[in-house]
């Protein structure tokens, strides 16, 4: 059976990468997270001092980009793909709020954007993947047989991640989780630079009254009918 390739696509805290995961080991497909990859390159800014008084200094962002390298490493025990920045594993540093309410300030960079792209592209390009991000149906593989766009209520989606992250940080707000998401919205669909859109051949999958169950079934289904197609 051919290998295809399967974009997911949307806003943030949508669930994109837990039904992106399930959906490639179903498929026995390679899973890949862009956004980890933004979101490193974020941790690389803040870790070197590139954010000066809470503002990016991109210049040293764009002069730096030549030195980080960024990678995946599957670890069998937890049946994961890490990632890893210039080697280190900065999967727990990636997830904390310091870093996401910075990543939209470097995920809109052009010179960021065209050298992850890049990386990308070159992971996916024998196909017999499922990719999730921003970028993926409309940029980084246009041509992907399987184009999904996710979304759900900003609530919702705040109510999710905040229900994710509390565990780890004992002084967390809520506003301060709906308001990071509706920001991030904001600033992901208005950049310039390959902001978030729902192309037309995209399936479009609101899952605000969606169990995760019932979102596998359909992801599952949407892509055996493409496989069978080709
Ligand atoms: O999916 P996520 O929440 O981990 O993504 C983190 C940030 O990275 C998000 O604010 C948007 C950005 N991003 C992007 O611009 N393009 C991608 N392909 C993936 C993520």
């Amino acid at each position: 059976m051919k290998k295809i390739t399967i974009a997911i696509d949307g806003h943030s805290s949508t669930g994109k990468s837990t039904a992106a995961k399930e959906l490639a080991k179903a498929l026995n497909y390679i899973y890949v997270d862009t956004g980890a990859m933004y979101r490193a390159m974020t941790y690389f800014a803040l870790k070197n001092g590139f954010f000066e008084n809470d503002v990016l200094n991109e210049t040293r962002l764009i002069q730096s980009l030549d030195d980080v390298d960024l990678s995946f490493e599957y670890d069998q025990s937890k049946e994961k793909s890490i990632i890893l920045l210039n080697g280190e594993n900065v999967e727990n540093f990636i997830r904390q709020m310091d870093v996401a309410n910075k990543v939209s300030y470097v995920a809109k960079i052009p010179e960021v954007r065209h050298k992850l792209v890049k990386i990308q592209q070159k992971i996916g390009e024998k196909g017999g993947l499922v990719m999730d991000g921003r970028d993926i149906g409309s940029v980084v593989f246009p041509e992907a047989e399987l184009k999904i766009f996710m979304t759900a209520t900003a609530n919702e989606r705040a109510k999710r991640r905040f229900n994710e992250l509390k565990g780890s940080s004992s002084d967390l707000n809520f506003d301060e989780v709906l308001a990071n998401v509706q920001e991030r919205d904001l600033i992901d669909s208005s950049r310039e630079t390959s902001p978030l859109i729902q192309t037309d051949d995209a399936v479009k999958l609101d899952n605000t009254n969606l169990t995760k169950e019932e979102q596998a079934d359909v992801l599952l289904k949407l892509a055996m009918k493409q496989i069978r197609l080709r």
